[in-house]
């Protein structure tokens, strides 16, 4: 019994070995492309989302040159303060004195944050949301497209367009 045992165990063996060394170039390039993938998550990818709570599920993504432009456009000839929501460790201050702001945030954000603004931004500002838009409002212009779109809303305008929302 014991014999029959250990001949089993030696031919399963000399399949398995027999199977790996069929393939070794296959082998080889898997196992490469899977160090591949995780060198170039963990210099790219891994960093940003250290940088965050987890729970934020917003990792350091530095706006493109095209992108600022865009944002730059679109706040051409405006005078005041700017805040960029997002540049620092994600603490908010009073936005009241702002009547510019650039956001570069992400689509599970954006919706909370929109009432937050709209709630506390004097009635002059303008937003300018970088890649991802505000799910509820409607914009007052666009800039760019693809990846490096950018979208202005007047504060005045959004207003206005939810007194209308809630009258109906
Ligand atoms: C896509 S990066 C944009 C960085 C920079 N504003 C820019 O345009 O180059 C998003 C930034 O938002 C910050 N962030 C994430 N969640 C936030 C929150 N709830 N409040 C404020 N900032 C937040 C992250 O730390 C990260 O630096």
């Amino acid at each position: 019994m014991e014999d029959s045992v250990e001949v089993i165990l030696q031919h399963k063996s000399c399949k398995l070995s027999d199977h790996t060394q069929e393939k070794p170039l296959v082998t080889a390039a898997s196992g490469a492309l899977l160090v591949g993938v995780y060198g170039l998550w963990s210099l790219f990818a891994l960093p940003g989302f250290r940088k965050v709570p987890i729970c934020l599920k917003v990792p350091y993504l530095p706006s493109c040159r095209t992108q600022t432009q865009n944002v730059m456009k679109l706040l051409h000839g405006r005078a005041g303060c700017l805040a960029d929501l997002g540049s620092g460790d994600g603490r908010l201050t009073d936005l009241s004195k702002y009547n510019n702001v650039t956001v570069f945030l992400a689509p599970g954000v954006m919706e909370v944050l929109g009432r937050k603004l709209e709630k506390e931004l004097p009635d002059e500002a303008r937003v300018i949301a970088c890649r991802f838009p505000f799910p509820d409002w409607t914009p007052t212009a666009t800039e760019g497209e693809g990846q490096d779109q950018t979208w202005a809303y007047d504060m005045n305008a959004i207003r206005k367009l939810s007194t209308q929302a809630t009258m109906r």
